[in-house]
């Protein structure tokens, strides 16, 4: 069943409008108004037919480098803190993040396969636009914590990335013909996988404000401003809000500590080793840990990079209510 279903969904994409990435080395093909790999394709229409959600589920959707690895971190240190609390022990220090949440359209692709019982880590992640999610995650009401970034640097987070990534793969012979230019190009067409980034991050911002309940939307950059609260108020959303006891005790800083870049970019699991090995989206630990800074985009964009992606952002968000500031 499942060789005709690939097929199936082979034909699928095969039909979709697609564009040349990295001088012809791969392709990004358009599917429901967003761009995505070939890959992630396959397993995106798979759990969009098949994937069943239970209430319980929470969802951790992010655009690509807007801060997905620090709220896996966190959210899975808020809801396992009960079985975890030695910190010598603690599964975030022999396993990357990614590794500690399943991922919707890769991990979750076939239905029979990496169940959890959703009372013990009801947590996935995806970084699926919120109008492609599954049916049954909105329609049985679970809950989502979406996370965003300034446009500027999601870009220069993702340059980065792509050259710490790829190498030592498949990719090996792009990297050094990667361009900044091309890339910028590719981010503003909205064409660079999970894009157009501006689309992705208003259709959470409008689902958040029809659905206070069920969608909690942050910002990178308040996160990182005050960490603690947003700790807090991770677990108050997650139905796991910290007790008086636990906050005397400290139960939230220490979380906060635990996920820090520092301590975890310091682990050996984070600093060696590849992720998803031998598939198409195979990468270095360490090419999801980098400087974790507020507005580094300086450091790398042209003034005229810069106003180029300002004036997206201007165009994209008006109207919306919704600003990266
Ligand atoms: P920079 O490239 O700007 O440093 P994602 O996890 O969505 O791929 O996003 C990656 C970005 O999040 C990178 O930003 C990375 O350094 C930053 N990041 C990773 N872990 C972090 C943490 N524990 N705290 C703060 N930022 C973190």
């Amino acid at each position: 069943i499942l060789t005709s279903l690939n097929m199936k969904y082979q034909e699928i994409i095969a039909s979709l409008p697609k564009k040349e990435r990295w001088s012809g080395a791969s392709y990004t093909y358009e599917y429901q108004g967003f761009w995505f790999s070939p890959f992630a394709l396959e397993g995106i229409i798979s759990v969009q037919q098949r994937f069943q959600a239970q209430p319980s589920d929470i969802l951790l959707c992010s655009a690509p480098k807007t801060g997905t690895t620090w709220l896996k971190a966190l959210a899975f240190a808020i809801v396992t803190r009960n079985r975890f609390d030695d910190d010598n022990n603690h599964p975030l220090f022999n396993a990357v993040p990614h590794d500690c949440v399943p991922f919707l359209e890769v991990d979750l692709v076939d239905p029979h396969e990496n169940k959890k019982d959703p009372e013990i880590m009801p947590l996935l992640s995806t970084h699926l636009p919120f109008s492609s999610l599954p049916k049954s995650i909105v329609s049985r009401g679970c809950k989502m914590v979406y996370i965003c970034r300034d446009p500027k640097d999601t870009f220069v987070s993702y340059w980065h990335y792509l050259r710490r990534a790829l190498p030592g793969g498949q990719y090996d012979h792009v990297v050094e013909r990667l361009s900044l230019e091309k890339e910028l190009e590719s981010f503003c067409d909205g064409s660079t996988y999970y894009g157009p980034y501006w689309d992705h991050v208003l259709g959470y911002w409008k689902a958040s404000i029809k659905r206070p309940d069920s969608v909690l939307f942050l910002k990178y950059e308040d996160l990182k401003r005050d960490t603690v609260f947003y700790v807090r108020k991770l677990g108050e959303f997650m139905g796991r809000a910290f007790t008086a006891e636990e906050e005397r005790r400290g139960a939230a800083e220490r979380i906060v500590e635990l996920c820090s870049l520092e301590k975890l970019s310091g682990l050996e699991v984070n600093k060696s080793g590849k992720h998803r090995q031998g598939t198409p989206m195979s990468s270095n630990n360490y090419s999801f840990f980098r400087r974790g800074i507020v507005g580094d985009w300086k450091n790398l964009l042209t003034p005229e990079m810069q106003r180029r992606i300002d004036e997206i952002t201007e165009q994209k968000l008006r109207g919306s209510g919704f600003s990266f500031s």
